[in-house]
């Protein structure tokens, strides 16, 4: 009995100071795990299609000044060892604000302004709309 009163009275005395201490204070490090933001094109892509299996974290980890080829090669790994769901002109518009606002290319670079302007992609095989425009054929007849 004396053992149990002495465990009570020590889980008072603990109460007493957990209750007595300053409230705690945590500062949180800055965020980075967001992408860079940019006017570019490749800007709202990159968070939308590479933001699918991992954080930004992994693209600002990456050594600073890297090429417009070596952010290329980066992201042709992600589709083809880690399967990433990019198409080829989606990963150089993605590609052309990496390398700028990542590495060492400049906006007005040629291949940026390529990546960051892609033709416009041309009418799906299953597009209503396209398949209605289309010129009809000539009607045959028989005389
Ligand atoms: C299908 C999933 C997937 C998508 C989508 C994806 N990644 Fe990754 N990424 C991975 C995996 C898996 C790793 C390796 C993780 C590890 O090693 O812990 C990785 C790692 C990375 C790294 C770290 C360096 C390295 O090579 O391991 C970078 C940089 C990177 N990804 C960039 C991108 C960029 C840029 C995009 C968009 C174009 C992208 N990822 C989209 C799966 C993906």
């Amino acid at each position: 009995m004396k053992r149990l009163t002495t465990m009570l009275c020590a889980a008072q005395v603990c109460w007493a100071a957990m209750a007595g201490a300053a409230p705690l204070s945590i500062t949180l490090p800055p965020e980075t795990a967001v992408f860079k933001s940019s006017g570019l094109p490749g800007y709202p892509l990159a968070q939308q299609k590479c933001s699918t299996c991992h954080s930004a974290d992994y693209i600002n980890f990456q050594p600073p000044g890297m090429t417009l080829a070596q952010w290329t090669a980066e992201a042709s790994k992600m589709q083809q060892v880690y399967g990433a769901p990019i198409s080829d002109q989606d990963v150089n518009t993605i590609c052309a604000y990496l390398a700028v606002t990542y590495g060492s290319a400049q906006a007005s670079d040629a291949e940026v302004q390529a990546g960051s302007n892609p033709p416009p992609a041309p009418a799906a095989k299953g597009d209503a709309m396209a398949l209605l425009q289309k010129p009809r054929l000539p009607v045959l007849s028989r005389d």
